[in-house]
């Protein structure tokens, strides 16, 4: 068999995992800093600890969390349980040269959105005023003022925990100078007429914050990066029908300058990013 972290963890449990269930074993997780997160079907959570313990020495983590309620709500917030290892589950992930501080247990990070993540790194420069409108603990926030360096970037959250560890991120990076964070919904924190750029990294309905990011731009000029989850088949002419409609009401024409599939969510469905361009007729 050949020596894969999956392979390593099967060969450990091959004594303990019943045959007719071994197949059942999870071959995706997460790993967020040190700590692992699996998701476990029903009929192995009796064996919960033990393929916790292997999975945690295989993938060389402190802790492993069980996915039991996926990630819901407005702060978008994860369900897990602990399967092995200790309750302190703070940990630091490290990715393109930034840290991310975090707690698993409390806030989501999810590797699907890395390249996205990573192509933010570059995306803006130093003449540019940034808006992320959700700013969660500086997913997009931090690699775009470590690697791009633009004059300000105002970073808004609503969540009070993700907030914190977004306070902590920014010191943490060194990006003080550059990142002013915003505690509250960005409906009503988020600066008006400042913006060349806009960011909305987020999938819950974002058309309908879709207004306060044009109002973020200064003079309704720029651009935003709109996210949302869409079936596969109406991308892009219904998220684009969604912007023209708050063009219309801004007066301002829009140019689809790019888009891109972010991740898959369900059959059918996916997580999709439009790199949009606004003008003032
Ligand atoms: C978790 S992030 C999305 C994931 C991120 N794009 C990534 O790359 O992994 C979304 C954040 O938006 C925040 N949020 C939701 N509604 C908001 C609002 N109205 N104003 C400010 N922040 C909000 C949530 O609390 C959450 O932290």
């Amino acid at each position: 068999m050949v020596e894969t972290p999956f392979n390593n963890i099967k060969k450990l449990l091959s004594k303990t995992i019943p045959s007719e269930l071994f197949d059942k074993i999870p071959d995706k997780w997460e790993k967020v800093g040190d700590v692992g997160i699996i998701k476990l079907p029903s009929n192995l959570e009796n064996y919960s600890e033990i393929i916790g313990k292997n999975y945690a020495e295989i993938l060389q983590c402190k802790t492993i969390l069980n996915d039991v309620g996926g990630i819901t709500g407005t702060y978008r917030e994860p369900k897990t349980k602990i399967i092995f290892g200790p309750n302190n589950t703070e940990t630091i992930h490290k990715e393109n040269g930034i840290r991310f501080k975090l707690d698993p247990q409390k806030i989501m990070f999810s590797s699907g959105n890395m390249d996205e993540r990573i192509r933010m790194a570059t995306i803006s420069n130093e003449n540019e005023t940034v808006v992320d409108l959700f700013a969660g603990i500086g997913y997009f926030t931090l690699p775009l003022a470590v690697h791009s360096k633009p004059k300000k970037i105002f970073a808004c959250e609503i969540n009070p925990v993700a907030y914190d560890y977004l306070c902590g991120n920014i010191v943490l990076n060194n990006v003080t100078n550059i990142v002013e964070p915003l505690k509250g919904d960005n409906k009503e924190v988020a600066p008006k007429n400042v913006a060349n750029r806009v960011i909305l990294g987020y999938f819950n309905d974002t058309y309908k914050f879709l207004g306060t990011a044009f109002e973020c731009l200064i003079n309704h000029t720029g651009i935003i990066h709109y996210h949302d989850k869409f079936p596969d088949d109406v991308v892009p002419n219904k998220p684009l029908k969604n912007i023209e409609e708050i063009a219309k009401k801004y007066k301002c024409e829009v140019e689809l300058l790019k888009y891109k599939h972010v991740k898959s969510y369900a059959p059918g469905i996916s997580h999709y990013v439009f790199d949009i361009g606004i003008d003032e007729k």
